[in-house]
């Protein structure tokens, strides 16, 4: 795959708006891997969002070597499954939307195969006042979230990690003023990107008062 690649044009003819309305999480991904020239270019997208004084305060750590990304998986999947037996009840219960369901699958596959998405992006970045400032990296996520997209690669945003955020920081050589706040396991899909359910913009948007 990586030797048709033209890493400069791919991704650039999708038009933004199209883009942001088809970026579904795609949780199901082949191992193949991907060039590091494409996980470069996905995070260079990255480092365009806003942030606060334009401090940029985002690092990004690509994990592509299997015993890494299964030491990864191996921590994941034990948290997923401490907590997967009550939303897998909740998600099944009567009444709960089919839509419900199939995130709750997704999730399930994801947790039991992060180890063959051959690219584990952990996102980091400076803490303030000793507390993490994840909300900062929020718009640099999207925009890798989005450039994932516009180049054809399946990715989804995670936060399973937090539970062994410690662990795993040490582990990436990631020091306590740069904490992780999401994983991205990103890979080539194995299923169509789709336009994802969402509630009707006018019952979102109002103008003046929200009342
Ligand atoms: C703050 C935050 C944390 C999330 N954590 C996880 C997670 O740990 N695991 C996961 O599979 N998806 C996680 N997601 C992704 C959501 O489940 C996903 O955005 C939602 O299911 C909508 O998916 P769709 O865009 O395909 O409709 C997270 C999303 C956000 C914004």
């Amino acid at each position: 795959m990586a030797g048709e690649i033209d890493i400069e044009m791919i991704g650039e003819d999708v038009p933004l708006l199209e883009g942001i309305r088809t970026a579904c999480a795609i949780r199901r991904l082949r191992p193949d891997p991907v060039p590091r020239a494409l996980i470069r270019k996905v995070c260079e997208a990255g480092t365009f969002a806003p942030s606060g004084g334009n401090r940029q305060p985002w690092i990004f750590v690509a994990v592509t070597d299997q015993e890494r990304r299964a030491w990864i998986a191996e921590r994941y999947r034990r948290v997923f499954d401490a907590y997967i037996a009550p939303a897998r009840q909740a998600a099944e219960a009567p009444g709960h939307s089919p839509e419900k369901r199939k995130i709750m699958e997704a999730g399930i596959h994801l947790a039991a195969h992060l180890h063959e998405a051959p690219v584990h992006l952990v996102i980091a970045g400076w803490t303030r006042r000793g507390a993490p400032q994840t909300q900062a990296l929020f718009p640099a996520i999207q925009n890798v979230l989005l450039a994932c997209r516009a180049v054809g690669l399946g990715a989804s945003l995670t936060t399973v990690h937090l539970a062994f955020r410690e662990e795993l920081d040490r582990y990436l050589g990631l020091p306590e003023t740069q904490p992780s706040s999401a994983l991205l396991p990103i890979g080539w899909p194995r299923v169509p990107y789709r336009r994802p359910v969402r509630r009707p913009i006018d019952e979102c948007l109002f103008f003046e008062r929200a009342d």
